[in-house]
């Protein structure tokens, strides 16, 4: 089925015309540290080579507890697949509960994914950050998703996306609170799953991969890392989004304000 892609209301700005401005912890942000920019490059690619191995398209960005740095994750990969690798990338908020991509990425967020999978077959309200991101935010608050996430509408939203982009990357609620990643799960093809270097318990994380499910983790993510502990000798799949340090130690500075 084709979709078609409904533009969403008009958003304050593109991304082209946004990443002057964009915000300090995105890759777009003409400030950012490189070693940052690379940690994503070095991602995308082994995604990339998971893709034409094993054929995943849908992947969800997920971790054990809140702020541990899944949703920056997930925008900075979407932003790195669709611009460093140019492929068609479809974003979606998939934290129903406590959205936020819109507000890194400065979108309206009246109507998303809420509206998707309580009305299926409407039109996608995509927001399009040319050349080659879309971007599903939310929509309105709902406090209880579990039903939308168990129902066949999300089936079909998947299934509907999957030929229109290369990438369809979900955001997701903390596995240890809710159910909503591990229903997530079920209908995606893979998982990057994001630990903060200081603070996640090895424990607690443990628990959160045995819900999710190993076999289903393509990647993690060592978010907040030292430099020192991105080393050669990690594993495949596995990398550090360091964006604390720059090669020098010198502590990059983030905007801490949340617009
Ligand atoms: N590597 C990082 N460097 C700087 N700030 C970060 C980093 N990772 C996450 N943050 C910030 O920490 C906060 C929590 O991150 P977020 O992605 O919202 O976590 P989650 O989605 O897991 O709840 C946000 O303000 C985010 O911008
Ligand atoms: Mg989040």
């Amino acid at each position: 089925m084709l979709l078609n892609l409904r533009e969403a209301p008009p958003s304050p700005a593109r991304l082209d015309q946004m990443v002057p401005m964009a915000d300090p912890r995105l890759v777009v942000h003409p400030e950012v540290d490189h070693v940052f920019v690379e940690q994503y490059r070095r991602l995308g690619a082994a995604l990339h080579q998971a893709q034409l191995r094993d054929g995943i398209r849908s992947l969800m960005v997920a971790s054990a507890v809140e702020g541990e740095g899944k949703t920056l994750c997930a925008t900075n990969l979407a932003l790195t697949l669709s611009r460093s690798f140019r492929k068609r990338v479809l974003l979606v908020d998939g934290d129903l509960r406590k959205p936020s991509i819109h507000r890194l990425l400065s979108l309206h967020n009246a109507i998303g994914l809420r509206d998707v999978l309580q009305s299926s077959g409407q039109p996608l309200p995509a927001h399009s950050l040319p050349p080659m991101l879309s971007v599903i935010t939310a929509g309105q608050d709902e406090p209880d998703p579990v039903a939308l996430f168990a129902s066949d509408a999300l089936r079909q939203f998947l299934f509907d996306t999957r030929d229109q982009f290369d990438w369809v990357l979900v955001d997701t609620p903390p596995v240890m609170l809710f159910p909503d990643a591990g229903l997530l799960a079920a209908r995606l093809d893979a998982c990057v799953f994001v630990v903060n270097a200081g603070t996640t318990k090895s424990s607690v994380a443990a628990k959160a991969v045995a819900a999710i499910g190993a076999s289903r983790i393509v990647g993690v993510t060592l978010n907040r890392a030292e430099l020192s502990e991105v080393t050669p000798g990690y594993g495949y799949g596995q990398y550090a989004s360091a964006g604390r340090k720059n090669a020098g130690g010198t502590t990059v500075r983030w905007r801490s304000s949340e617009r």
